[in-house]
């Protein structure tokens, strides 16, 4: 086991910022109260979770009263679909659009598949004939940048589309926010946004939904905390943390973009024993590498104990075999099962780097090694 630890999973999740640790404990101790009581201590508490439902709203440019607080990306996502009456969605999604539009299609909600390039990035054409065979009305699903590649979807282009067909387009920007500028995703017509990629805390994220929210079915019954669209008393001190995190991600697409040197650093030193999947249309962070050689399951067990932590698939399929189904969908189930995701955050330094290719070169397979 290695004393020396790299952590190159961000897209997993984000070491939590000191100062959003911080905030956090100070508002435990000090804005306690419930956010809907209408004294001192409840206004407090209150005061909190609007100023971030007025921070999400301005990195949007929408309203405040558009924005739903909610456990985080997945649930920003189930309730965006909720009362899709008809959906546009891929095999590129993060399980909590694909696995709703399943739960749709299961309850006779007509639900099409767009076709997959080997490119994983989303042809608007392809997107224009799906809503063909829908109608109007229909929601359209995309991930402004995906999760296991870092490809970065067509969203202006895709959102032009949906206009044309009356559609509404529905963006997962769990993993664009403070990674790429804003302009990517904020026309849409809901966006899910999580702050544990932001360096913020998990549990709490939020989704914008423009329109007429009667379009939404709550997945929870109760009171008529964010109007009654996600019931439950709010937490001001996930919020405070969530505020915190927005704050440091504001010039974050300039610190990503810088991460590409690194990213590049580690492609050039593993020619030969690894090929990224994909190299074009992707943000500067993320790697997903084909390692011939080698299963990615396995793979990432090593590293561990050789102090680098990536992974294979996605981290809620950590733990299974299960080999990514975004690779599957682009390059197949052989590919999907020999990659692993290196991904890179605001807090990986030079040596880092330096550190994990020395481990990456020690531990993947010799080209001798390759069938
Ligand atoms: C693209 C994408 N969407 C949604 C989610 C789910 O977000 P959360 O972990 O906040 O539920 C993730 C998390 O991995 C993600 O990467």
């Amino acid at each position: 086991m290695s004393a020396r630890r790299v952590y190159l999973d961000w897209n997993a999740t984000t070491p939590p910022l000191p100062e959003v640790v911080e905030v956090m404990r100070a508002t435990a101790l000090e804005a306690w109260g419930n956010p809907a009581s209408v004294h001192a201590e409840g206004r407090k508490a209150r005061a909190l979770i609007e100023t971030l439902r007025e921070a999400i709203a301005r990195l949007v440019e929408s309203d405040p009263r558009d924005v739903v607080l909610t456990s985080g990306g997945t649930e920003a996502n189930n309730l965006a679909l909720s009362g899709a009456e008809a959906l546009v969605a891929s095999r590129l999604d993060h399980p909590s659009v694909t696995k709703a539009a399943e739960a749709l299609a299961a309850r006779g909600v007509p639900v099409v598949w767009l076709p997959i390039p080997r490119s994983g990035r989303l042809d608007p054409d392809s997107v224009r004939e799906a809503l063909g065979s829908l109608g109007p009305g229909a929601t359209v699903a995309i991930t402004a940048v995906n999760h296991e590649t870092g490809v970065v979807q067509p969203v202006s282009e895709i959102f032009e589309v949906v206009r044309g067909g009356e559609a509404r387009l529905h963006v997962d920007a769990v993993q664009a926010v403070g990674k790429v500028e804003p302009e990517l995703f904020r026309r849409a017509d809901s966006i899910a946004l999580g702050a544990h990629k932001l360096r913020g805390p998990k549990g709490i994220g939020a989704l914008v939904f423009r329109g007429n929210p009667s379009r939404l079915r709550p997945l929870t019954w109760g009171g008529s905390q964010e109007r009654g669209l996600r019931p439950g008393t709010q937490d001001a001190v996930l919020a405070a943390g969530f505020l915190a995190s927005l704050a440091h991600s504001a010039d974050g697409p300039a610190r990503y973009a810088r991460l590409a040197a690194e990213r590049d650093r580690i492609e050039a030193a593993l020619a030969g024993l690894a090929e990224p999947n994909v190299t074009e249309h992707r943000v500067a962070h993320v790697s997903s590498l084909h390692v011939p050689g080698a299963r990615g399951d396995e793979l990432v067990a090593a590293l561990d104990l050789a102090g680098v932590a990536v992974s294979s698939g996605s981290a809620c399929s950590a733990g299974s075999a299960e080999a990514s189904p975004v690779l599957r969908a682009m390059l197949g189930e052989e590919r999907a099962q020999r990659s692993i995701r290196v991904s890179l955050g605001d807090g990986t330094t030079a040596d880092d780097v330096g550190f994990a290719i020395s481990v990456l070169v020690r531990v993947l397979p010799p080209p001798t090694a390759i069938a």
